[in-house]
Order: C-alpha cells, then structure tokens, then sequence
C-alpha cells in the first residue's frame, strides 16, 4: 500500500505573517502523518519559520533546489542549506521552471541526484503541453520526460521518490483532468519505471496528480489506482481547503 501525499505548492503567494497563521490555523486538523503525508511549499525565506511550526502531522518543502554544492549561482538555493533547515521535500521540474526558468530535462535530472545526496525526497514534475497532447504525444513525451529524470539513478533511490503528473493545460486553468485521463497517464509513468527497473519499483513510486485539483474534485482523482495524491496550487492557500484536501486522503 502506498501512502498517499497531498502536497501544497504555493508558488510565489503568501507573506510570512499569512503563511504562520495557515499553519497554525491547520496544523490541529490534519491526520497523522503515519495515515497521510501532507507538505506546504512555500516561497524560500520563510521555510524556516514553517519548519519551526511543522507539526508530526505536516512536513515543509522547497519549491527548487541547485545541483551543485555551491558556488556563483546568484538567486539559486543549495540542497546542503535545505537540509540545515529541516526542510523534507523539494519539488523539481515544475512546468513553470521549465517554461519560464529554461529548466531542461538534464538539469532535473541533477537536480534529483542533489536533492537525494541532502536527504530531501523529490517531487518530481512532468506533463505536457496542449499541442502534445492534441497531437497525440502525451505518453511519449511524459515517459520521455520520467526516463531523462531518472537517467543514473539507483532503483532504491527510485522507490523513494513522488513524481508529479501535471498536465500543463490543467495548471491554473480550473480545467482539471478528468480522473480517466490523470490515470492513463500516470499509470503510463508507472510503466515507464517499470520498464527502466521492475514492478517492485514501479509499485513503490508514488504518484500525484497536480492541475485546478480542489476540494470537490480530489477524491474522484483518488479513487483511480495510480493516484498516490495530488499537487495543488490556487486550492493550497486557503487552510480550510488543505485541510479538506488532506483528510480526503483518509476515506481511500
Ligand atoms: P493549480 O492547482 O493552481 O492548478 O496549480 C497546480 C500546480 O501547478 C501545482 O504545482
């Protein structure tokens, strides 16, 4: 049985005063995280205010991480500093680094190397554009995208990670994925590790679904078998919808 993950990603939103009032607004009301893991990702100067509050119930990641060390890379945030503040996830990949911030598939691939060497646990952005998938692309270039981020890397580190299916044209939009289609191609990401590696593995990834998901739309995309959780924007920065969002998980 996979646990499953529910993740905020609040992008560039949020003051510190208004991120320590969602958490202290939230943090009574979530499960365990024996039952379910829950993350907030929030902008990079305040995750050590939200680390402090985290409770056994939620975690903090970063929204982006370096692949090297250190050196002269101004604006960019090391995995050694992540780890020094306690932070757990970090996602990678993102289709808005990868659009906006000229993120390749090789730099991902680096990305997730450093993050395992800081002990952060990667989630791990793919999904494609509307012109892929109405040109028929879709599983193409999404097991594309999951075998360059994968490129090196040993199956035991393989079966700790989250990858995230974000369908870009679902980003934002409020045109979430129907069920039917946010599982066909995470079960198509599922067989591509399969393929890399073996069933163990791929039954071992977890999975979310990441696009306009809310409150009234998550437990059908939960109830599909290889959906492990979700990525959420807009609907994270409300607590009451986290919180709804998170609990969610339990009846599945
Ligand atoms: P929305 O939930 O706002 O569509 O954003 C999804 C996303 O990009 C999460 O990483």
């Amino acid at each position: 049985m996979r646990k499953y993950i529910i993740a905020g990603n609040w992008k560039m939103f949020k003051t510190r005063g208004e991120a320590v009032n969602f958490f202290l607004s939230v943090i009574d009301k979530l499960p365990s995280i024996d039952k379910v893991d829950s993350v907030i990702c929030p902008q990079s100067p305040i995750l050590r205010d939200l680390v402090k509050r985290q409770g056994e119930n939620l975690r903090v990641g970063a929204q982006n991480v370096h692949f090297a060390d250190a050196g002269a890379y101004t604006g960019e945030i090391s995995a050694s500093l992540l780890e020094e503040l306690g932070v757990a996830y970090v996602i990678i990949g993102h289709s808005e680094r990868r659009a906006m911030f000229n993120e390749t598939d090789e730099a991902v691939n680096l990305k997730i190397k450093q993050a395992l060497a800081f002990n952060l646990s990667p989630i791990v952005c793919v999904g494609e554009s509307l012109s892929v998938r109405e040109a028929g692309e879709t599983k193409k270039f999404v097991s594309s995208q999951v075998a360059k981020a994968l490129d090196g890397i040993e199956k035991e580190d393989v079966m700790g990670l989250v990858f995230a299916y974000e369908p870009i044209w679902a980003i934002g939009t409020g045109k979430t994925a129907t069920p039917e289609i946010a599982e066909e191609t995470c079960k198509d990401i599922r067989d591509t590790i399969k393929d890399l590696y073996d069933i163990e593995t791929a039954e071992a990834v977890r999975i979310q679904y990441g696009g306009s998901v809310n409150p009234k739309n998550i437990d059908e995309l939960l109830s599909e078998p290889d959906i492990d959780g979700a990525l959420i924007g807009g609907a994270s920065l409300n607590p009451d919808s986290f919180v709804e969002m998170v609990n969610a998980a339990l009846n599945h």
